[in-house]
C-alpha cells in the first residue's frame, strides 16, 4: 500500500477553506466589515446597524434599520418551555454549555426549522440573534433570584441586552459600551467558531445546528474562553508590582498569558484601541481606575517580555468587569455579539453548495492480520 503524502498545514495555517464578502482580517492590523474599515465606523453605527450591514452587504436607510430592529426586539422573548428549562439548570452549570444546549432547543420551537430556503432563514436569523441575548439575561436573573425583564422598545438591540441582564436602565456611557463591545465581537473572518459554523452548514445542515457547533468552538481557550481567564488573571495579581513575576512566572513555565496573541495580525489588533478606550472610560466612572492601569501595565509587561499584543479578549474582560457582568456570563457576552457574524456565515455557506470535506494523511497501518478473540 502506498503511504499517503498528503501535506498537512499544522492549524490549517495559511490556508484559505472559502471565499467571503463578509469581513476580512489584515495582518497588517486592520478588519473590515463588507469592505468598511471597521475604525471608521466605529461609535458611527449601532450593533444592529452593523448586523444588517454583514447581512445585507449594505448599510440600512434610517427606515430599514428600524424596520429590521424592531423585527429582532420584537422577538427577544423567549419559548415558556425554554425558559422551564433555564430554571432548571444548576448554578454549577456554565452559561455556555447551557447555551449550547438550548439552541437546538430553540431550534425545535422555531416553526421554520425543516425549511433551509434562503427565506426561512433569514427569518431564522432573526430571531436567533434576538434570542441569544435573552438566555444569557434570563439566565442571569433566574440564579440571582430576580425576576425577568421583557425588552423595551424604546431601547436599541444592544442597549436591551445590557438591560435586561442587569435589570435597570443602561445609562448613555454604557448604552455606547455595549454597542460597540458587540460591534467589535461582531465578525473575524474565519474564526475558529466560524470555521466550524461553515463546516457544518456546509453538508445543508440548518442553521440552528451551525450554531450550536460555534458555540462548542468559542467556548475553548485558545478561542472566546481566553476572557474569562483573563478575568480570573486580574484577580489573581492583587498589585501593580505582582505583574513583572507573575508574567515571568507563567513565561518560564510555558503558559500562554490570556487575551494575548492571534493568529492572523502581525501588527495591534485594531480592535484594542476601541476596547482600551472604553475600559478607561468605564474604569474611571466606576472608580475602577486601577483595574485599568493594572490591564496597561499587564499589555506593557507582556509586549517587552514576549512582544505579543492583546487581541479582543483582554480588554473585554475588563469591560466586563466594570460593567458588573459576572465572570463565568464572560465568553456568553461573547457569543452575543458573535452569533450575527456565524449567521451572515452560515447563510453565505449554504448558498456555496459543496460539503467541506477535506483529507487527511494516514498514519496507521494497513494490511493487519485478524486475531479471533479467544487468541488475543
Ligand atoms: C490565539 C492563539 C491561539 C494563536 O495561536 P497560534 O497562531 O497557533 O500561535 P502559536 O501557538 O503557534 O504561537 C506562536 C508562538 O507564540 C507563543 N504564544 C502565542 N500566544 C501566546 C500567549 N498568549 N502567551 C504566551 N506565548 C504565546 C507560542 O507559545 C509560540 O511560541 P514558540 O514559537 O516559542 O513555541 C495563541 O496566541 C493563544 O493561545 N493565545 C492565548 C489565548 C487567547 O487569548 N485566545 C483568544 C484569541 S482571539
Amino acid at each position: 500500500m502506498e503511504e499517503s503524502q498528503e501535506e498537512i498545514k499544522r492549524g490549517l495555517k495559511d490556508v484559505a477553506a472559502c471565499e467571503t464578502r463578509i469581513s476580512h482580517v489584515d495582518p497588517k492590523g486592520q478588519l473590515y466589515y463588507a469592505g468598511y474599515n471597521t475604525d471608521v465606523l466605529v461609535g458611527r453605527v449601532s450593533f444592529a446597524e452593523a448586523v444588517y450591514l454583514t447581512w445585507f452587504d449594505n448599510l440600512p436607510s434610517q427606515k430599514e434599520l428600524s424596520d429590521f430592529e424592531s423585527s429582532i426586539i420584537s422577538e427577544m422573548n423567549l419559548p415558556e418551555a425554554v425558559i422551564k428549562r433555564l430554571k432548571s439548570y444548576s448554578n454549577s452549570n456554565h452559561p455556555m454549555d447551557i447555551l449550547q444546549s438550548e439552541i437546538p432547543y430553540l431550534g425545535m420551537h422555531d416553526p421554520d426549522l425543516g425549511d433551509n430556503s434562503d427565506s426561512a432563514n433569514r427569518k431564522k436569523a432573526i430571531r436567533i440573534v434576538a434570542k441569544v441575548p435573552t438566555i444569557i439575561a434570563n439566565l442571569n436573573r433566574i440564579r440571582n433570584n430576580e425576576p425577568l425583564i421583557p425588552p423595551d422598545d424604546k431601547l436599541d438591540f444592544a442597549s436591551n441586552f445590557l438591560y435586561m441582564f442587569l435589570g435597570k436602565y443602561p445609562d448613555e456611557l454604557e448604552r455606547e459600551t455595549i454597542n460597540k463591545y458587540m460591534y467589535l465581537h461582531l465578525d473575524h473572518g474565519l474564526a475558529a467558531s466560524t470555521f466550524v459554523a461553515r463546516s457544518t452548514v456546509s453538508t445543508q445542515s440548518d442553521i440552528y445546528s451551525g450554531i450550536t457547533s460555534a458555540l462548542g468552538s468559542l467556548k475553548g481557550k485558545f478561542h472566546g474562553g481566553a476572557n474569562e481567564r483573563v478575568r480570573g488573571m486580574l484577580n489573581e495579581i492583587k498589585n501593580i508590582e505582582d505583574i513583572e513575576a507573575y508574567i515571568q512566572g507563567r513565561l518560564d513555565v510555558k503558559k500562554r498569558i490570556m487575551g494575548f496573541g492571534h493568529r492572523i495580525y502581525q501588527a495591534d489588533d485594531p480592535r484594542t484601541k476601541h476596547l482600551r478606550e472604553l475600559c478607561e472610560n468605564l474604569c474611571r466612572r466606576a472608580n475602577k481606575l486601577d483595574l485599568y492601569e493594572k490591564s496597561k501595565e499587564i499589555e506593557f509587561v507582556v509586549l517587552n517580555k514576549k512582544n505579543i499584543r492583546p487581541n479582543v479578549d483582554f480588554y473585554a474582560a475588563t469591560i466586563l468587569d466594570a460593567l458588573g457582568i459576572p465572570v463565568t456570563f464572560s465568553t456568553a457576552f461573547f457569543a452575543s455579539g458573535r452569533v450575527a457574524g456565524w449567521i451572515a456565515h452560515i447563510i453565505e455557506e449554504l448558498n456555496q453548495r459543496i460539503i467541506m470535506r477535506p483529507t487527511s494523511r494516514y498514519t496507521g497501518k494497513y494490511g493487519r492480520e485478524f486475531i479471533s478473540i479467544d487468541k488475543r
